[in-house]
């Protein structure tokens, strides 16, 4: 299915609506269709224009029709058991506008609809009542919020920064009743992000966890945010059903098998017990060190041709294995030369004077030193032996493994040091069961 609709467009501060088939893909995993939503308390408790409170509505009196309801019935049933909270007045104002067109369609007019126009950290109407907890909640890093007091009333931020969606489960989880289901659609940073290290924790602890679909690189909503769907339920499970949306492989996982150091890791049993055994193996050294190679912050003035020789290196752009040169402002052990040594040479200066504009408008570490690479890193190990390596890597055939001598530099990607040779480390890396460990890690990039 093809989830991103014209519908899905970016709103301001990191607002998404959900494409509709997304909506209705998310409420039939909650299992929302059918007999079972009549008489069920249901709510989106961060309902925007109503993206989920319209097809909800839409059910609810398709089922009612079904099932020979009056109007005056089903009036009754969308006032009593379908809640929304919105914070934005003008959202809020849509929603309610959205849901009467589609019950006049059915003749059902003037309902006083139970969506309220309120902060959801701030409202408990509604704990413990709800059947149904659905929705696709606000990301927003908490850091960004005008008023931040609200949000540390809350367990699962006791751990400092986080995510305002982290906020949104709490409150989703304390909505639900005895037999209540949750079903979120969220960035899958949920699987492994520091933020979210307490919430994976409690809903491992409280055994809510029931169903994981992982939308692995699909973006549906236009932004590079990597989602899942996650379905809680207060059932006390202790395996969950993990499906790649990508492959549509559907996994049963016990979760002491993939809740792995406060992780989530995904993939199929037997690779998850290599994880495991990677994860807890005690080696009695390192025999690789993997870092991130230079960051100029401007590589078309570090990195080219140039026609001076002085201050110069050869660097392999790790990401495609090419050479190229590199003005290289330090010494061998890894010392900036000072600005006024290096204008020593003319067509340096020149260099410089004609692009220190662009050099200072970078963001540095320290403003005054405009005249080196923005990062520090990887200058160091200039004068060491590696192998520069690309850093996205979905199947063997992307993996670029470059050789990277003492004094060759790295960029644009990441670079090996070991003391294993080049054809050792590279059996090792080019085969599936490495690119099978680095999915199940689960940390995506664009691209
Ligand atoms: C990601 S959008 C989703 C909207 C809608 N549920 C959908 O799927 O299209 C999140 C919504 O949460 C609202 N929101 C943000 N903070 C909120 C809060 N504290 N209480 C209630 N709603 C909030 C935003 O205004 C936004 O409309």
């Amino acid at each position: 299915m093809q989830f991103i609709d014209k519908r899905s467009t970016q709103k301001n501060n990191g607002r998404y609506y959900t494409p509709s088939n997304m909506v209705c893909f998310i409420l039939d995993t909650a299992n929302y269709c059918g007999d079972n939503i009549l008489q069920k308390h249901i709510i989106d408790n961060s309902c925007g224009d109503g993206a989920f409170l319209c097809e909800i509505v839409r059910r609810y009196i398709e089922v009612s029709l079904q099932n020979k309801y009056s109007t005056e019935q089903i009036k009754h049933d969308l006032e009593c058991y379908i809640h929304g909270i919105e914070i934005e007045k003008s959202e809020y104002q849509k929603c309610i506008d959205n849901l009467n067109k589609i019950t006049e369609l059915s003749g059902i007019c003037n309902i006083q609809w139970d969506i309220k126009n309120t902060d959801a950290l701030t409202c408990q109407d509604y704990n413990g009542k709800m059947d149904f907890v659905v929705g696709n909640p606000p990301y927003v890093r908490v850091h960004n919020l005008l008023d931040y007091s609200s949000v540390k009333q809350f367990y699962l931020t006791q751990q400092g920064m986080t995510d305002l969606y982290i906020v949104f489960y709490e409150i989703g989880i304390n909505m639900l009743g005895k037999t209540g289901v949750l079903c979120y659609i969220n960035p899958s940073s949920l699987f492994n992000s520091l933020a979210a290290k307490l919430l994976r924790k409690s809903l491992i602890q409280n055994q809510l966890l029931k169903k994981v679909i992982d939308l692995k690189h699909m973006q549906i909503f236009n932004a590079t945010t990597y989602t899942a769907i996650v379905l809680l339920s207060q059932e006390k499970n202790n395996c969950i059903e993990y499906e790649n949306y990508e492959t549509q492989k559907i996994e049963t996982l016990k979760y002491k098998d993939f809740y792995l150091d406060g992780n989530f890791y995904f993939s199929n049993p037997k690779n998850l017990i290599k994880i495991k055994n990677i994860l807890f193996r005690q080696p009695e050294k390192n025999i690789v060190d993997v870092k991130n190679g230079f960051a100029t912050l401007c590589d078309n003035f570090f990195i080219g041709q140039f026609d001076f020789d002085e201050y110069t290196i050869p660097v392999i752009k790790s990401s495609t294995g090419v050479t190229a040169q590199c003005f290289y402002p330090y010494d061998k052990n890894g010392k900036y030369i000072p600005f006024d040594e290096l204008i020593k040479v003319p067509k340096i200066k020149d260099y410089y004077f004609q692009n220190a504009e662009r050099l200072k408008s970078r963001s540095l570490e320290n403003k005054n030193i405009w005249h080196i690479f923005g990062r520090s890193q990887g200058i160091l190990d200039t004068w060491k032996n590696k192998y520069a390596i690309n850093a996205l890597i979905r199947h063997i055939d992307d993996i670029k493994l470059t050789p990277c001598p003492a004094g060759v530099g790295s960029y644009s990607g990441l670079y090996i040091l070991t003391e294993l040779s080049f054809n050792e480390i590279k059996d090792i890396l080019l085969q599936q069961e490495f690119v099978d460990y680095i999915q199940s890690l689960g940390k995506y990039k664009q691209g």
